[in-house]
C-alpha cells in the first residue's frame, strides 16, 4: 500500500542550499518523487496551505516567511510516506529535533525549520491539490 505526501523545502532550506540533501534523504529512504516544482507562493496560497493555523499568534510571521523567497514543492510517494517523511524531518522545534534528522541537523528556530511534510492522509490530499492541481 502506497501513499503520497506533500513535502516543501521552505525558503530557508532553498537559501541555505539543502534542496539536494533533502531530495537525497528522501531517495535514500526508498521513497519516490512524483512531482517537483520551484515556486514563490502568493499570500493567498500560503494562507490556504496553512489554513489550520489561521488563528495562531505566529500565523502572520509564518505567511511572511513562507512567501519570502522561492521554495521547492514535492509530492513524495511510498509505503507510509506521510509518517516516513515526518520521521526524516524531525520534530517541529528544531532544537528538540533529534540530530540526524533534517531539522535536527540544519535549524535552530521553530519559525525556520527547513521542511514541511503533510501530517495525515486528509491534509496530504488537500495540500497536494493546492500545489499540483493537475496531478492524477
Ligand atoms: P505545525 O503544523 O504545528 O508543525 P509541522 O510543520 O511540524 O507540521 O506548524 C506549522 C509551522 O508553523 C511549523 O513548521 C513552524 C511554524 N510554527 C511556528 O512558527 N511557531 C510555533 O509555535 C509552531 C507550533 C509552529
Ligand atoms: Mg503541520
Amino acid at each position: 500500500m502506497s501513499e503520497r505526501t506533500l513535502v516543501l523545502v521552505k525558503p530557508d532550506g532553498v537559501r541555505r542550499g539543502v534542496v539536494g540533501e533533502v531530495i537525497s534523504r528522501i531517495e535514500r529512504k526508498g521513497l519516490s518523487l512524483v512531482a517537483l516544482e520551484l515556486r514563490t507562493l502568493s499570500r493567498e496560497t500560503a494562507e490556504d496551505h496553512y489554513a489550520e493555523h489561521r488563528e495562531r499568534p505566529f500565523f502572520g510571521e509564518l505567511v511572511d516567511f513562507i512567501t519570502g523567497g522561492p521554495l521547492v514543492a514535492l509530492v513524495v510517494e511510498g509505503p507510509r510516506a506521510i509518517e516516513a517523511f515526518r520521521a526524516l524531518a524531525g520534530a517541529t522545534d528544531p532544537v528538540k529535533a533529534t540530530p540526524g534528522t533534517i531539522r535536527g541537523d540544519h535549524a535552530l528556530e521553530i519559525g525556520e525549520n527547513i521542511v514541511h511534510g503533510s501530517d495525515s492522509p486528509e491534509s496530504a490530499a488537500r495540500e497536494i491539490k493546492i500545489f499540483f492541481p493537475d496531478l492524477g
